[in-house]
């Protein structure tokens, strides 16, 4: 029997995330004030989670997980397995390719953004704080930060990119269910977001804007902090559980990846499953090659420009040194909206920097990616999110590129989530009836 699921037993969940900073080939160029203006980091100082902000600029390499967050991901299914694709591999005609994918799909809200929605909520409750508020693009976050709010007993305030917000309805009431107040964005409910509408009242949104509002509705109201979903080194260190369990699995049958590959809007799922390998390379203990899959719609890795600049569209936050491609750069909609985002995360960038991390996109129709979507669907059994789906179009090339040249290789890809409530994007797509 062929058992293409590799798993790890609860007692193998890792007890401390990994931070890249102190074996990065130089040091991360620290986040800036602007030239005007109040002091930014004494914004965010007042903002956000202080345990959050204080692993920021940590230079440790090794953060203990508090025993209650293990407790609360083994609750939410971790550790999630690792599967080799079979049929995938049989599909494509692979001999010489082996393929393999991380579940984060398995999650009680459908993606890898419980990692940090969990450790940032049980941070928050415990400082003492009432309420989180934060931004959402694909819907996946604001759900993720909903589930984790409700299992600290705490408050959640969702701003969500209006051009989503319209069509997930079902993602809305999932939203819901878990008792979070969810705001279409630009919403009527801040400064930022009145002004933004009052220049053009049709404006569709962008994680850049939901940002700003979440950050300005925070800084109004007593009691409530701002939970980011992606970009800052915190969320990644949290999503280091992703290629920390990873690399246990590889050992279990005895592989070892030479290409990781992950979709990347900000960055969070792919600095969750890369960095750790990455981190391996630079000690010297492994060589790998990292692939970021982006779509045309938001090239931030592929077109943008290695600067510092803001994190959002109001300029709350501090400059960044990031690939960006201008926080005020306005970004077409598309189906995996989670990608459609200006930058991309400081750690990410800085290895992007020293050409460690390539990077590809894919036409913003989106055709090509839920095609390879589907076929992974129709062989592997699971229905990848839409922002997963360029993860697994990137995969498929490498493995047709490897095999046609003859080359022996390891691809492993993360299914950051899963699409069950998506479908409407894979049937207006796809051209479904
Ligand atoms: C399923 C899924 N994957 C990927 C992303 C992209 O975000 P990040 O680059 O932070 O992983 C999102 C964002 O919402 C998402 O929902």
């Amino acid at each position: 029997m062929k058992i293409n699921q590799i798993c790890l037993s609860v007692d193998d969940l890792p007890k401390k995330w990994y931070n890249i900073t102190s074996d990065l080939p130089e040091p991360l160029p620290p986040p800036k004030e602007p030239e005007t203006g109040p002091s930014r980091t004494e914004f965010l100082g007042r903002t956000m989670i202080h345990e959050c902000l204080g692993l920021e600029s940590s230079t440790d390499s090794w953060i203990p997980i508090p025993e209650e967050i293990r407790e609360l991901y083994i609750q939410a299914g971790r550790p999630r397995p690792l599967y080799r694709a079979r049929r995938l591999e049989k599909q494509l005609g692979l001999k010489k390719v082996r393929l393999y994918y991380k579940r984060e799909d398995l999650s009680p809200t459908g993606s890898h953004k419980v990692n940090t929605a969990l450790a940032q909520a049980y941070f928050a409750a415990k400082e003492g704080n009432t309420t989180l508020a934060t931004e959402t693009g694909a819907g996946q976050w604001g759900s993720a930060l909903a589930y984790a709010a409700r299992l600290m007993d705490l408050e959640c305030i969702i701003f969500w990119v209006r051009t989503v917000y319209d069509w997930k309805t079902d993602r809305r009431t999932f939203m819901k269910l878990l008792d979070a107040t969810v705001y279409a964005s630009p919403s009527k409910e801040t400064k930022i977001g009145r002004k933004i509408l009052a220049e053009n009242p049709n404006n569709p949104g962008s994680l850049g804007i939901a940002v700003s509002e979440g950050l300005e509705y925070a800084s109004q109201h007593e009691g409530v902090v701002y939970s980011l979903g992606s970009v800052l080194n915190h969320v990644l260190i949290h999503q280091s559980i992703i290629g920390l369990e990873t690399i246990e699995q590889f050992k279990l049958v005895d592989d070892n990846p030479d290409l990781i590959i992950g979709c990347l809007g900000g960055g969070s799922n792919f600095g969750g499953i890369a960095l750790p390998f990455a981190g391996e390379v630079l000690q010297g203990k492994r060589e790998c090659e990292f692939l970021a899959a982006q779509s045309e719609a938001a090239p931030n890795l592929v077109k943008g420009e290695y600067r510092y600049d803001f994190g959002d569209v109001a300029e709350q936050t501090p400059l960044l040194k990031m690939y960006t491609l201008g926080h005020r750069t306005e970004l077409e909609p598309i189906k995996a909206d989670g990608l459609r985002y200006h930058a991309a995360a400081p750690f990410i960038s800085a290895l992007r920097h020293h050409n460690m991390v390539r990077a590809v996109a894919y036409p913003a129709d989106e055709r090509a990616v839920f095609e390879a979507a589907k076929m992974f669907f129709q062989t592997e059994g699971w229905l990848a999110a839409p922002e997963s789906s360029y993860a697994v179009k990137a995969s498929i090339e490498e493995a047709r590129k490897a095999e046609k040249a003859g080359v022996e290789k390891v691809i492993c890809m993360n299914i950051s989530g899963h699409g069950f409530l998506d479908i409407e994007a894979y049937r207006e797509k796809l051209g479904i009836e």
